[in-house]
């Protein structure tokens, strides 16, 4: 990301960040933090391509997401991006598998091969034998896990997620980050924001927002 803002536009023009510029390479494990308004949803959707820069380039793999047209954006987020959220967002009345297999509805594959990446995809986050319970069964940190299938079904480079404790006990929650620091590797990064001090220090380096602005990015690498 280089020299990143975002303008909301009404009533009144709200910059919502401010000249921000970040490296994430894969492998790093990211904390975003800072008070609430400060831009760290904000500066997620940008990364993850749900929002548009006002200015600056925002590269992914070497696309600028800035100069494509939306579809193609679309296709990066499918392909490269991972979400995980808050609340969840799974679908109520819809299986544990199925939720996971809309993952990849956007990949271009038959129903057969999404139903075995996503029984995989569960085996990752052990839960591949609630793989035939509705999510309406289940507890919150196991939402999550399933949550956390649905983004890593598609192999996906780049792990965003938002407060993903935030509505979870410390066990859980706990849990929670174990999976998404074990999902960096050699082609993954992971970004966490986080209002919680403990969830932060779990990872590898913290990105500290305020006032839509980058105050301070310790760890980056040169
Ligand atoms: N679509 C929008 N239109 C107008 N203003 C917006 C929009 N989205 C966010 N904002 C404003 O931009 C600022 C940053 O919002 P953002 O959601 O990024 O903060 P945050 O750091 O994630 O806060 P929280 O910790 O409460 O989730 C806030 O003042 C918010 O009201
Ligand atoms: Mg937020």
């Amino acid at each position: 990301m280089d020299r990143v803002s975002k303008v909301y536009g009404s009533p009144v023009p709200f910059t919502a960040l401010r000249d921000a510029s970040l490296t994430i390479d894969a492998g790093d494990t990211v904390a975003v933090v800072g008070p609430s308004g400060s831009g760290k949803t904000t500066l997620l959707g940008i990364l993850g391509g749900l929002e548009r820069p006002s200015s600056g380039a925002v590269q992914i793999l070497g696309n600028d997401l800035a100069a494509l047209p939306d579809a193609q954006v679309a296709g990066i987020r499918a392909h490269r991006i991972g979400f995980v959220f808050q609340r969840f967002h799974l679908i109520e009345h819809l299986t544990v598998l199925e939720n996971v297999a809309t993952g990849l509805l956007y990949h271009g594959v038959g129903g057969r091969a999404r139903r075995s990446s996503a029984q995989a995809a569960l085996e990752r986050v052990g839960l591949h034998r609630r793989a035939s319970e509705r999510v309406s069964h289940l507890s919150g940190g196991e939402r999550q896990r399933v949550a956390i299938a649905r983004a890593i079904i598609g192999h996906p480079n780049l792990i965003l997620a938002d407060e993903p404790t935030g509505n979870l006990d410390s066990v859980n929650g706990g849990m929670v980050m174990s999976l998404l620091t074990g999902l960096a590797d050699a082609d993954t990064a992971v970004v966490v924001v986080t209002h919680d001090p403990t969830v932060a220090t779990r990872l590898g380096r913290t990105i500290t927002v305020r006032d839509g602005g980058i105050v301070d990015n310790t760890g980056e690498s040169a």
